[in-house]
């Protein structure tokens, strides 16, 4: 296949999130901690919880309105592409929100990378819109960490939150509003943060043996996840940046993986970044993993904050340990 050199453009946004909410008041009565200590030491208020809605319905929601917005039908969509660390089937949950959403022609894959996952996507998505191979894609981040959370642990359970964001991407023949990225993975600190698989060896009644079992909980050493963050995102931001030919005064807007107002604070500080450039969301869902960066997102471009031809630094570090940043251009 000849293949042409296009560019990408980010035409729609979409988002969804369950209704069940659980306020920093009520996770004081299911472990010993306090709206004052959450909120000092995180910035989060509250947490949105899937009671009802699977992995795939919230993801298919934000798709579909995504593509809405866009001004496209999912008969339009070529490649969908679900970042997700919590599927609903280990398989993959792609392919029934392709079904969901009725995206007929779309192929559709997950691509598991934690809380980098959007920002690992959307790169991914832009190497087939370059090359023409695809005319429109839609990636998704969504996750419900609710499910995996030791909800005895208090070092975890105020963390995490439940939901799934959206963009549809085009390619383009005149212009390439993805400016600029870059992607580390440092598998040496993968026992930071972990939702590792248990298994125990089992015979098979022969001379063979297999090793059978689920997932446990996440495990994170906090503290270390944290320092990692704080050093890693400004430099992968900086880097970015400079291969977009851009620095810090060109950037519209900061959307910085939620995972903490502090670490939101400490990189836009370290980076000179003026604190009403950084879109937060955090204290409504907390750390919603692979769905945080594409919920602000275009909860910003609803409420009119994100306009047409902005430029807007995104973010994501955890698990891997991975960490990522994307520039782009918001719209057509
Ligand atoms: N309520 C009350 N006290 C608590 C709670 C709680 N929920 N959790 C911990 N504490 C206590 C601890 O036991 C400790 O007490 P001690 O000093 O008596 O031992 C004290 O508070 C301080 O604990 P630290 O862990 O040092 O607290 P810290 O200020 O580091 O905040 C936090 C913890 C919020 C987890 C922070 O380290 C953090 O945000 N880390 C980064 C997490 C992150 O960014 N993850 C992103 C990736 S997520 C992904 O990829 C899926």
């Amino acid at each position: 296949m000849e293949q042409v050199k296009r560019g990408v453009t980010i035409i729609g946004s979409g988002s969804a999130t369950s209704p069940q909410v659980l306020g920093n008041n009520n996770l004081s009565k299911i472990v010993e901690t306090s709206d004052d200590w959450i909120t000092s030491r995180t910035g989060i208020k509250k947490r949105h919880l899937a009671d009802t809605q699977s992995l795939s319905d919230l993801a298919s929601e934000a798709a579909q309105k995504a593509i809405v917005d866009a001004g496209l039908t999912p008969d339009d969509i070529d490649l969908i592409i679900l970042a997700t660390s919590t599927p609903d089937d280990l398989f993959g949950s792609a392919s029934k929100v392709q079904h969901q959403i009725g995206a007929t022609k779309a192929v559709a894959f997950d691509l598991t990378a934690a809380c980098s996952g959007f920002v690992f996507a959307l790169v991914t998505a832009s190497q087939f819109l370059r090359n023409g191979v695809y005319q429109n894609i839609v990636v998704i981040g969504a996750d419900c960490l609710s499910r995996w959370v030791d909800w005895s642990d208090r070092t975890t359970c105020v963390l995490f939150g439940d939901g799934a964001g959206a963009v549809v991407c085009q390619s383009n023949q005149e212009k390439d509003n993805l400016l600029g990225f870059q992607m580390h993975s440092n598998g040496e600190l993968n026992n930071c943060l972990n939702l590792a698989y248990q298994g125990e060896s089992k015979n098979l009644g022969t001379d063979k043996q297999i090793i059978q079992g689920g997932f446990g909980f996440i495990s994170m050493n906090g503290r270390e996840v944290y320092r990692f963050a704080v050093s890693k995102v400004p430099e992968v931001i900086e880097k970015a940046l400079y291969k977009a030919y851009l620095s810090t005064e060109d950037v519209d807007w900061l959307i910085l993986h939620q995972a903490n107002q502090r670490i939101l604070d400490a990189v836009a500080n370290r980076l000179k970044i003026s604190k009403d450039k950084v879109i937060s969301n955090l204290s409504e869902y907390g750390n919603t993993s692979a769905a945080s960066i594409p919920l602000a997102l275009d909860e910003a471009v609803k409420k009119g904050k994100i306009k047409a031809g902005d430029t807007i630094v995104t973010s994501g570090f955890g698990a891997g340990l991975t960490w990522g940043a994307a520039i782009f251009k918001w719209g057509n």
